[in-house]
């Protein structure tokens, strides 16, 4: 590695229909079951990295503000990684831009740790198939892996460091579907993901998720394949349940909603049953809802949707390409 090395890279974050909830592997991220998701164009992560001797240690800045402490040591820690694999020890200064904005509760981990692989192996002039990129992306945090390859993508959940990555299952043209998020609470959540991985297992219904799960799996893929959004829809509202229905039943139960969250699934549906607006549910480990629907529907889902009690603002994301570099630098 020359003395001083930079790169800038792009990445969509991600929603996904079938969910990773629960590890095999805390510390490598090997998730308990595999998941399917799509990249969201609307909320975006650019990140430049630059491997220095001028530094002592890492820096990390995100939306022109450093980092909190134990942000800048996530990241510093996720680098050590990439240190390992160049035996280079240089300190990396990291600058961070989200094209959304902050304090709207949207978890930023899954573009932040795609953009941050991609820019850190190509500062550090290393070369990696797609699927070593992912499998690497999830060590610093799991939905992470599946930014990195574009469109709709499977994370197949392996058993190894090597075997846990993400692939396309479809590109992002190949079905003009839309995600509405519908913001309506930025409080920090209570408990984080890495908490809810380890209590998903005290959960009495997490193995009976486990065990139908492979069925699940089967279906989403062929309904996204068929684009089959009715098929798709209804098996994904019944997925963003179960991960709640888990949360709420572990050993320290975990109630991630706000009442306008409840408010919105049930309009949806009912808009559905009542007036065939075809929009469907799904949720994150957080408050905001996640409006699936046709391209045609969006904006008539968005009208219905603002003036609804607890909604502070919509973003209207398309399928979105992979994690990719840009020419121009941050800093
Ligand atoms: O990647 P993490 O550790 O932030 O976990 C993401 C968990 C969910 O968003 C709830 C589900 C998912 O598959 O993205």
């Amino acid at each position: 590695m020359p003395s001083t090395t930079k790169a800038t890279a792009k990445s969509y974050s991600n929603i996904a229909f079938v969910k990773y909830w629960g590890n095999r592997d805390d510390l490598l991220r090997i998730p308990a079951n595999g998941s399917i998701s799509m990249n969201l164009s609307e909320t975006a992560t650019v990140t430049t990295v630059e491997f220095t001797p001028d530094l002592a240690e890492d820096s990390l800045e995100i939306d022109g503000r450093p980092a909190t402490e134990p942000a800048r040591q996530r990241a510093g820690q996720f680098l050590d990684v990439i240190r390992e694999m160049t035996g280079r020890p240089e300190s990396a200064r990291v600058v961070s831009h989200n094209n959304f904005p902050m304090g709207t509760g949207i978890a930023s981990s899954a573009s932040a740790f795609s953009a941050l692989t991609l820019a850190a192996c190509t500062a550090a002039s290393i070369e990696l198939s797609e699927k070593q990129l992912s499998a690497l992306a999830r060590r610093g945090s799991g939905s992470a892996c599946r930014s990195i390859p574009g469109g709709f993508v499977e994370w197949f959940p392996g058993l190894t460091d090597a075997s846990s990555y993400a692939i396309q299952i479809a590109p992002p043209d190949y079905w003009p579907l839309r995600d509405i998020v519908v913001i309506v609470s930025s409080r920090h959540k209570n408990v984080g993901s890495a908490e809810g991985h380890i209590l998903a297992w005290t959960s009495p219904f997490y193995t009976t998720r486990l065990n139908h799960l492979p069925e699940r799996l089967h279906r989403m893929r062929a309904a996204l394949l068929l684009r089959d959004l009715r098929a798709l829809g209804e098996e994904c509202e019944l997925e963003a349940l179960e991960l709640h229905t888990i949360a709420m039943t572990s050993a320290t139960p975990v109630i991630y909603w706000d009442p306008a969250t409840l408010e919105v699934m049930q309009a949806v549906q009912r808009w559905r049953e009542e007036e065939g607006l075809g929009g469907y549910f799904t949720l994150d480990a957080g408050a905001n809802v996640h409006i699936l629907c046709a391209a045609a529907d969006a904006e008539r889902l968005a009208y219905r949707l603002r003036p609804l009690p607890g909604v502070h603002d919509l973003i209207i994301n398309s399928p979105a390409p992979g994690t990719h570099l840009l020419e121009e630098h941050l800093f």
